[in-house]
């Protein structure tokens, strides 16, 4: 199969390339770049007029809950995938909080084969610290690692106990693997459903204090700073997060740190009518914290933007806010929402496309985030300037729990090419 991208602006920040060139893809490889209009569309099997197009890297998803084996009632292997592949990702970490938990070799081999089976994109499983994700005894991490995971991390959960994360650190430093940590002091959060604040005392819901997360980070970056394991901050939400990462980068500690869409873009005020859709773990927080993650951003501090895309259906969502699970859908609205972050001129481009493709694929340590000739060809291509509304109708994700739905957005995806594939076109 031979395609032709042509005449698009390639944005490939691994190259500086930020400029009108033509992409030729032969099989699952990209075989060269070369000038726009320079090379003839004959025998060619597919050209792509890319010209008010963006052509960039496949998208690289580091933080995703996929929900299989265990809760395909809200997302499998399957749909997830497809989903991703709409919002342009090529590759997308999974994390290990299923049903039964990747907290050993089987399971992990298990979703392995899966993805390669159903999957229209590149899967990589995340598996469990802790046995069962209850932060007692360690899993099975070097059979595991054996297995193909890429990191661990408890997600969902936070390891609380600071003697096995840094039996897990030490342990991870072994074999390279980065720890991604879910930080959240357990105590500290209580009975809370969203974040601290007036709006919890006008909503007459119980709070989730940011120190929470803030102790949690410092806790981590003290056991980074100790075991000299690389070690990933995810979701980050909190100011005081963002101050603690800063220091410690300052000081040369291995930590790096993760934002999402929705930590970006919505505050808790979106929490007001009580759709639990705005329920998230951690919880979006105030304008003050958006401007520490923005900042965070664009110093650096902050190295990648994942989604934690977490599908629920609607039985444990569309329910009590109290009651309902936490997590919101996040692979069809990422790039539209973050070219935002463009358009409000704090990020460029290429900067964007970074925090979203190589910097995940390199903390990850896998293939992505480049278009240089001779990589796989993992493509995503866009047109930044679109405006289409997010219908429940057109979800591809199993599950609809998404507070954006409804809203205007501005960004179109318009082809995913993964491994030289075409395996989404609007
Ligand atoms: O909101 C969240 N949902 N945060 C998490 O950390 C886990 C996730 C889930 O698995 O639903």
């Amino acid at each position: 199969m031979r395609i032709l991208v042509a005449n698009g602006t390639v944005v490939c920040p691994v190259q500086n390339i930020n400029e009108k060139k033509d992409v030729i893809i032969e099989n699952d490889i990209i075989s060269s770049i070369e000038k726009p209009g320079s090379v003839p569309s004959a025998g060619f099997d597919r050209v792509i007029d890319a010209s008010s197009m963006v052509v960039a890297p496949g998208l690289v998803d580091m933080h995703t809950h996929l929900r299989e084996p265990g809760h395909e009632g809200a997302e499998t292997i399957a749909t997830g995938t497809r989903s991703a592949a709409s919002g342009g990702f090529t590759s997308i970490a999974a994390m290990p909080n299923t049903n039964p938990v990747n907290d050993n070799p089987y399971v992990t081999s298990f979703i392995k084969t899966k993805a390669k089976e159903e999957g229209v994109i590149k899967v990589y499983p995340i598996g469990a610290i802790t046995v069962n994700i209850d932060g007692k005894e360690l899993a099975e991490i070097g059979e595991m690692h054996n297995a193909g995971i890429i990191a661990v991390s408890d997600d969902g959960n936070c390891v609380m106990d600071s003697y096995v994360m840094r039996k897990a650190m030490d342990y991870c430093k072994q074999f390279g693997l980065p720890v991604i940590d879910h930080c959240e002091d357990m105590n500290l959060k209580g009975q809370g459903v969203m974040n601290d604040g007036y709006y919890s005392m006008k909503l007459g819901l119980r709070g989730i204090p940011a120190v929470s997360e803030d102790i949690m980070v410092a806790r981590d970056v003290a056991l980074c700073h100790h075991t000299g394991c690389r070690t990933h901050i995810a979701h980050v939400s909190s100011k005081g997060s963002v101050r603690f990462i800063r220091d410690a980068k300052q000081d040369g500690i291995p930590v790096t740190a993760e934002v999402t869409p929705h930590h970006l873009f919505l505050t808790e005020e979106a929490v007001a009518g009580y759709n639990p859709s705005t329920k998230v773990n951690p919880p979006l927080r105030t304008d003050e914290d958006i401007e520490a993650l923005i900042q965070g951003l664009k110093k650096g501090i902050i190295d990648v933007i994942a989604t934690d895309h977490a599908p629920h259906s609607i039985e444990k969502k569309d329910i009590e806010f109290q009651l309902a699970k936490s997590g919101m859908i996040g692979f069809e609205t990422a790039l539209p929402l973050c070219l935002e972050l463009v358009r409000k001129k704090h990020v460029k481009m290429p900067e964007l496309i970074k925090l979203m493709s190589a910097n995940p694929a390199k903390i990850l340590g896998i293939q992505g985030g480049s278009l240089e000739k001779g990589t796989c060809a993992d493509i995503v291509i866009f047109d930044q300037d679109r405006e289409w509304t997010y219908t429940e109708d057109a979800i591809v994700s199993k599950s609809k729990n998404s507070p954006f739905i409804g809203k205007t957005l501005k960004g179109k995806v318009l082809y995913t090419v993964c491994s030289g594939r075409i395996v989404y076109e609007a």
